[in-house]
């Protein structure tokens, strides 16, 4: 195909008084692919060309500015021309190119507005280079030109930190030179025309310097270094940024620029990326369900909250902070009260933190309404969120009352964590209008949403369980029913597997420590612990010194809470390895005849994570999960799965299936294996 059919359609170019307006539209975000480079290197050159056109404006059609390069062709031949070829032509145009931003510009599509002569934007919209949520650097200039316009400091904020500008910050640090009212065309056209009357300077940020001498910018880089070494473990990426923008600050402009490919390069190469940019696109592909695109979401205006405890509290919050009305519902004033306590102190906290305003927090708090009566707060809402204690026989209890006093249309939903969601159902008359919908302490922080659909659910109500997580700003995973649904049940096998290794041998801080270095916050015993012994399935009538949770449950040893629990704890509730705790697993495993040895770190990982992975599998092939992609979704936002392995399932394709499934034939028996993941090993497939 030739370049001229490539980039058909996807540009438009006209001149306006005497300003050239090229225009790109390339839904749905104007990734900065192939066709798009190529309308882009089309329509400058025509510009250039153009003696009718003084300046040249781009800019872009549709919901944004460029979204960055286009993620989907990273890992292949990159074809010309490449963005590095495109600003090139920009800076050595004799007239000048002025991005006229709205949306978002990001990455590769921030990099182009940095290599042109000046950037206005609506003061709707956000700058940013998250090239580092994506295990990358910005490898188009962005981290050779932010400095040059906003200093170091700022470089390393915005570039190791990922996160978006305002325009109005943007402005203020220089990246962005002005803010556009009303159309935002019309607005860059007169801007463009200002320039060429007063003759403004052709602006290469190329030619500027950083605000620092190469040794004051080595300092600066060394203590923000050294302030953020615990956020860089693990990650590959934010020491390579902090390197690129060292050499802005040291080399000449070309040379920085090599420098910063050389580091985009080892990036895009290294497992930590291929990780990343998986979890990019398994978080959106998780959206794509098997509802009818014309199934459109119910409206979640208003909601009850019954049950005032730990995750009722939390969910209230998160629709609050979403600005959804919320009524809040428990047994007794008491209960009530201290839910909707710990919520206000919640606002006020962010408040104290200048992360909201007072009036914010006021408004936040002015949409919390309490009751004691499930009937009357029920009645008028369009959800209602069951997060009563875990006993099916109370949430049955409560979905009959629910079901008598919600209005027809209302979705009625429960936050169990690992009960039978088609019991919960048919204690209603209206099945359909049941969901479960799984949210992970603490409610308000944890971005997964778990939305279980049970065999009865409705197509628009699993459509609405979706959607509500996006209204929360949460990540939604479908799943199926089953005990623990996604996340929980796949996790299971970590803690089983821990309290069956110890016995054999590791102690239970070396268990937490192979655990910790492969990049988990917390390892299993140091999680129970924090849970408390007697909450996880502890049966205290029943208790037989059967299990070693058992005996320490019966020398009061329940965890955190009682000053021991698998460590033991000083007043400030620093651990330190237990003699008591080590002597009751020796005990037992005498007891019980298991033969003792030593395990390395990497025999521990995979005596706990391997399971994690069959388990997972399983949910697969089960149907529980749409798809592999999911399930690590689910570990990653749910249960802190490290994000540079891309999640259980990616990282075993990454280790090789072949050798995952020797390892389970002898970690849990051939029987236990699942068939696809053996089937998958077999055929030399993957799991994602
Ligand atoms: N490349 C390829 N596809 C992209 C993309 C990109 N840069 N950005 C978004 N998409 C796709 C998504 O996969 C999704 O596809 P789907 O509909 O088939 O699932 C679709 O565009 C819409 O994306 P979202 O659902 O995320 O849309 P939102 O409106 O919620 O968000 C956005 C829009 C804020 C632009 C968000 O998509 C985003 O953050 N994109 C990535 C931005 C980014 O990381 N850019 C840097 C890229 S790397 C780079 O530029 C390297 C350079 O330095 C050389
Ligand atoms: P909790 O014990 O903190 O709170 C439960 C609340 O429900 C209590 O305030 C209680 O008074 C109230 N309640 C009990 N019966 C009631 C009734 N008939 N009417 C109104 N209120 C009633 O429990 P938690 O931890 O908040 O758990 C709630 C649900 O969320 C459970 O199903 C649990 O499995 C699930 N869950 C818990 C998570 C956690 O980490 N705690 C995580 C995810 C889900």
């Amino acid at each position: 195909m030739s370049e001229a059919a490539v980039a058909e359609g996807v540009s438009t170019y006209k001149v306006t008084d005497g300003v050239a307006v090229l225009a790109i539209d390339s839904p749905p975000v104007n990734a900065l692919g192939y066709s798009v480079r190529v309308a882009l290197d089309e329509g400058i050159s025509r510009a250039v060309a153009d003696d009718a056109a003084k300046a040249l404006i781009i800019r872009c059609d549709g919901r944004t500015f460029f979204a960055g390069a286009d993620i989907s062709e990273f890992g292949g031949e990159l074809r010309k021309p490449d963005l590095n070829d495109i600003f090139l032509a920009i800076e050595a145009s004799a007239k000048p190119v002025v991005a006229a931003i709205h949306g978002t510009a990001l990455g590769g599509g921030f990099e182009l507005a940095l290599a042109c002569h000046y950037r206005v934007a609506v003061a709707s919209a956000k700058v940013g280079l998250p090239e580092v949520s994506l295990g990358l650097l910005p490898g188009a200039g962005g981290t050779q030109r932010t400095p040059r316009i906003a200093g170091v400091e700022t470089a390393l904020e915005l570039i190791v930190g990922g996160r978006p500008l305002g325009a109005a910050k943007a402005q203020k640090t220089g990246l962005i030179d002005e803010i556009i009212e009303g159309d935002l065309e019309a607005g860059a056209v007169a801007y463009a025309r200002k320039l060429v009357e007063e003759g403004a300077p052709l602006r290469r940020v190329r030619d500027m310097s950083v605000d620092l001498d190469p040794e004051a910018a080595k300092a600066a880089i060394e203590a923000y270094r050294a302030a953020h070494k615990r956020d860089f473990r693990g990650f590959k990426a934010p020491g390579n940024i902090v390197k690129a923008i060292e050499a802005a600050a040291t080399l000449p402009f070309d040379e920085g620029l090599k420098r910063e490919w050389e580091l985009f390069e080892e990036l895009m190469s290294s497992s930590e990326s291929i990780a990343q940019r998986h979890l990019f696109f398994a978080e959106r592909t998780a959206g794509k369900i098997p509802v009818a695109r014309d199934v459109k979401p119910l409206v979640v205006a208003s909601v009850a909250v019954i049950g005032a405890g730990t995750m009722g509290s939390g969910i209230a919050t998160a629709f609050l902070n979403a600005g959804v009305p919320v009524t809040l519902v428990d047994r007794d004033e008491a209960a009530v009260e201290r839910g909707a306590g710990g919520i206000r102190k919640t606002f006020a906290g962010l408040v104290a933190k200048g992360r909201i305003t007072e009036a914010e927090g006021d408004r936040r708090s002015g949409l919390l309404t309490t009751s004691t009566d499930l009937a009357s707060a029920v009645a008028p809402v369009d959800l209602v969120m069951e997060a009563v204690f875990e006993d099916i026989d109370l949430k049955k209890t409560v979905f009959a009352q629910i079901d008598a006093a919600a209005k027809q249309g209302a979705i009625l939903a429960s936050n169990t964590s690992f009960l039978d969601l088609d019991r919960i159902a048919a204690a209603t008359s209206r099945p359909e209008w049941v969901i479960g919908l799984h949210f992970f302490a603490p409610a308000n922080i944890m971005r997964l949403l778990e939305v279980v659909r049970g065999a009865k659910t409705s197509d628009p109500v699993i459509a609405t369980g979706m959607a509500i997580g996006r209204q929360l700003g949460k990540i939604a995973v479908l799943s199926g029913v089953c005990d623990g649904f996604i996340a929980n049940r796949a996790m299971t096998p970590r803690m089983s597997s821990a309290e069956a290794l110890v016995l054999e041998g590791p102690t239970p801080a070396q268990v937490d420590k192979a655990i910790n270095d492969y990049g988990f916050a917390m390892g299993p015993f140091q999680m129970i612990d924090l849970v408390g012994l007697d909450v996880i399935g502890w049966d205290r009538e029943n208790s037989a010194g059967r299990t070693v949770q058992e005996v320490l449950c019966e020398m009061d040893r329940w965890g955190q809470k009682k000053n021991g629990g698998y460590y033991d704890y000083d007043e400030a509730r620093r651990a330190s390895p237990s003699p008591v705790a080590e002597k009751v697993i020796r005990d037992f495993a005498e007891k019980t005849g298991v033969p003792q040895r030593s395990f390395t770190d990497a025999e521990i990982v995979e005596r706990l994570l391997y399971p994690v992975v069959n388990e997972g599998a399983r949910i697969v092939e089960e149907g529980i999960a749409l798809r592999a992609s999911d399930v690590d979704v689910a570990l990653v936002t749910g249960y802190g799965w490290p994000v540079w392995t891309g999640g259980p399932m990616c990282w075993a394709d990454s280790v090789g299936l072949p050798k995952i499934v020797a390892a389970l034939d002898e970690i849990i028996g051939p029987d236990a294996v699942s068939p696809l993941l053996r089937k998958l090993a077999a055929e030399g497939g993957s799991l994602t």
